[in-house]
């Protein structure tokens, strides 16, 4: 599907958007470790989660999605049946890894796969410290899915440093720890988003390493009601549509605050973009609440070092506003964009090049000079959700017609993101 639009003068309201990616994901497969029925609303409508929820399916969860509220019939960590056909992920990394971790404990066989983009991402940063608890996992050719694993004499714990800042990571081995003889922890020197830490209740302990996870096959998991935050990363697009277009205000409505996800805020405060955040509440061990941006004049930032997991899948869309804000905006430290549903280094600096930025790519980053105007283009979405919908944005407010080429990737995330934002984008 291509999609096109004109430039907006303006972008105006409230909007609320899908469940959390992230939590949904954790909700369901948590749900299905737990002995007992949970219930999750406000889950996820995106491609992604249902791909958890089929891979879930397959062996043998019963997942009654029939209305608004998805019940999840847990029967415990060893109550999975064997699957008569490889897992499918789909486009989904969250969905491989965390599943990964399961899998790695149970009696059985299995392979797990993904779509072609799926299957040329790195799985060595779960393959290596998951063999080294024992697992016996045999990836395709350089390391990447489909990934077989089979049943393992024993799992055992391990104390993990992770080499690069990843919750898929860390959440794929604390998953696997809860089969293990012993403990696991694992240590994130930079801290990555702590969606596991929060819904299974592990502690956190700051060391002099960074922060420590530890859990055993002692950890239970009950069955819970969640009540899914909205997406902060799918939030992002309009409030940065909001910072950018004059004459904008736009309230998203219960989005996730969890401090390892709102780094996207704070570089709109850094830029100069007038954010108020209101009605502050809690969800599901979440603090949510309402975020309203405002037009303002913008400026180039910096951005690298422990903010780059707080805001990584932001970065498409801050690539957006660099260009609508004065002087230089520097990401670096951001090389796992290459690795990624798209290499997004080249997908942002490729289409921010053809709508007529001034951009330049860096082996971990990019740097863009804002020229405060982009002009209209056909745009790719290299088959990468925050691509598509970053650069609908950028559409919104480029001169002339822009054109998303497969724009139909936005439904991984955020099915209902062309309809809101044609919503709220005021007409000429
Ligand atoms: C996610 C973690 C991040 C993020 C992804 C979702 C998660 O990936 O980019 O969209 O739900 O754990 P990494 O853990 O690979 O950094």
């Amino acid at each position: 599907m291509n999609y096109e639009r004109r430039g907006a003068p303006a972008i105006r309201g409230s909007f609320t958007v899908p469940g959390d990616k992230s939590i949904s994901h954790r909700a369901l497969l948590f749900s299905s470790l737990a002995r007992g029925k949970s219930e999750i609303r406000g889950l996820s409508t995106g491609g992604d989660v249902k791909s958890t929820m089929s891979c879930l399916s397959q062996l043998g969860v019963k997942i009654d999605h029939a209305g608004d509220v998805v019940k999840v019939f847990g029967e415990g960590k060893f109550s999975y049946s064997k699957p008569d056909s490889m897992l499918d992920a789909g486009n989904s990394g969250t969905t491989l890894r965390l599943l990964t971790g399961i899998l790695a404990g149970q009696k059985f066989e299995s392979t797990v796969t993904g779509d072609e983009t799926l299957c040329r991402r790195p799985m060595q940063r779960i393959v290596e410290p998951l063999s080294e608890m024992g697992a016996k996992i045999v990836a395709s050719d350089n390391m990447t899915a489909p990934l077989k694993i089979f049943p393992s004499p024993g799992l055992r714990g391990i104390r993990y440093e992770l080499p690069l800042p990843s919750a898929q990571v860390k959440s794929s081995l604390l998953l696997a720890g809860m089969f293990a003889d012993g403990e696991t922890t694992v240590v994130e020197p930079v801290e990555s988003r702590d969606h596991t830490e929060r819904m299974l209740k592990l502690k956190k302990v700051k060391s002099p390493s960074g922060f420590e996870i530890t859990v055993s096959s002692d950890l239970v998991i009950e069955p819970a009601e969640y009540d899914v935050a909205g997406d902060i990363s799918s939030a992002a697009f309009f409030l940065a549509a909001g910072a950018i277009l004059p004459n904008s205000s736009v309230t998203a409505r219960g989005i996730t605050l969890n401090p390892t996800r709102t780094g996207f805020l704070d570089v709109l405060v850094m830029m100069g973009a007038k954010v108020q955040i209101e009605n502050i509440r809690e969800a599901a061990g979440e603090p949510i609440g309402d975020v309203t941006v405002m037009h303002s004049e913008l400026n180039g930032v910096e951005i690298g070092g422990s903010m780059i997991p707080r805001l990584i899948d932001e970065l498409p869309v801050i690539g957006v506003m660099a260009a609508y804000a004065k002087g230089e905006t520097i990401v670096r430290d951001a090389d796992d964009l290459r690795r990624k549903e798209s290499d997004r280094i080249v997908a942002i600096v490729d289409n921010l090049e053809a709508m007529g930025a001034d951009v330049q790519e860096m082996d971990d980053g990019f740097i863009v000079n804002g020229t405060g105007r982009l002009h209209g283009a056909e745009i790719d979405s290299y088959k990468d959700h925050r691509v598509a919908m970053a650069f609908a944005v950028a559409g919104l407010a480029a001169e002339g017609a822009t054109v998303i080429r497969n724009a139909e990737w936005a439904q991984i995330s955020f099915p209902e993101f062309f309809d809101i934002l044609d919503k709220l984008a005021v007409r000429n």
